[in-house]
């Protein structure tokens, strides 16, 4: 089973993904591609509502091929913000409570496999979140033998949680893959356990600012400790790549590679 996971899509990512992911999906051939999606689109100019998806940009990924996307603290951002999570195909982080609309996990069949998906987040990137581990144990309990392998998406800035997560879901899982600060890290292996490892896929979004945006609107908040009413831009530079293609035989990973 060959997975492939696309970091944090950030606007003009999408359209460079329309334009070079039919040739990586052709060269790699990955029986499923899995995206995490929540900065794709701007969606307002408040420093709280800054990103989020919409249905006509999911829309975009499936007909690309991508088969489920994930998200984090920007799952419920923008106008249709809501909206998204009436297809079963978006995930938001599991261990945020029972009551956020959406769900945290799902399976996905395809060419006589079952991929199951799982998306968690940390407290540093959502203040709220419940117990990652345990959210993790329960869905694996949940699901039992029906996933072939299962792949976590896990948002948050502390590489300490992510790899916690991996060794403790040794044996029962193939990955986990890092989003949320946008920053590819250097460290992608196949731990001991054999569990895919990176502890941030990196942003697939635009270079020469900061998270993919225009670099001054942060630079007057660090000053002013507050962010301005100017509208976010995006950065201008030509957009980078933040996606790995693990390799999975009977449920544990056998390779991972950054693309
Ligand atoms: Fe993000
Ligand atoms: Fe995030």
């Amino acid at each position: 089973m060959k997975i492939l996971f696309i970091g944090d899509i950030v606007g003009p990512g999408l359209d460079w993904l329309e334009t070079h992911l039919p040739g990586i999906a052709a060269e790699h051939q990955p029986d499923f591609i899995v995206a995490n999606a929540e900065n794709m689109e701007l969606s307002g100019t408040s420093s709280f509502v800054i990103a989020g998806m919409s249905r006509a940009g999911l829309a975009r990924l499936w007909t690309l091929g991508v088969d489920a996307v994930t998200g984090g603290n920007h799952s419920w951002d923008g106008p249709e913000g809501m909206a998204v999570h009436e297809d079963n195909r978006v995930l938001r982080p599991l261990n945020y409570g029972t009551e956020a609309p959406g769900r945290g996990a799902g399976l996905i069949e395809k060419r006589g496999m079952t991929l199951g998906v799982v998306n968690l987040a940390g407290r540093d990137a959502l203040r709220l979140v419940d117990d990652p581990l345990a959210a993790l144990d329960a869905q694996l309990e949940a699901w039992g033998t029906a996933a072939d392998g299962v792949l976590v998406d896990f948002h948050g800035a502390s590489t300490e949680d992510k790899l916690t997560t991996a060794f403790a879901g040794a044996g029962r899982i193939c990955a986990v893959v890092g989003t949320h600060t946008h920053v590819r890290t250097a460290d992608a292996q196949v731990l001991p356990g054999g569990v895919a490892y990176v502890s941030d896929v990196g942003m697939t979004g635009p270079s020469g600012g900061i998270l993919g945006y225009d670099p001054q609107k942060f630079v007057a908040a660090m000053r002013a400790r507050h962010y301005s009413d100017a509208a976010w831009q995006f950065a201008s530079g030509p957009v980078e790549l933040g996606a790995v293609l693990i390799t999975c035989e009977s449920g544990r990973a056998t390779a991972i590679q950054r693309l």
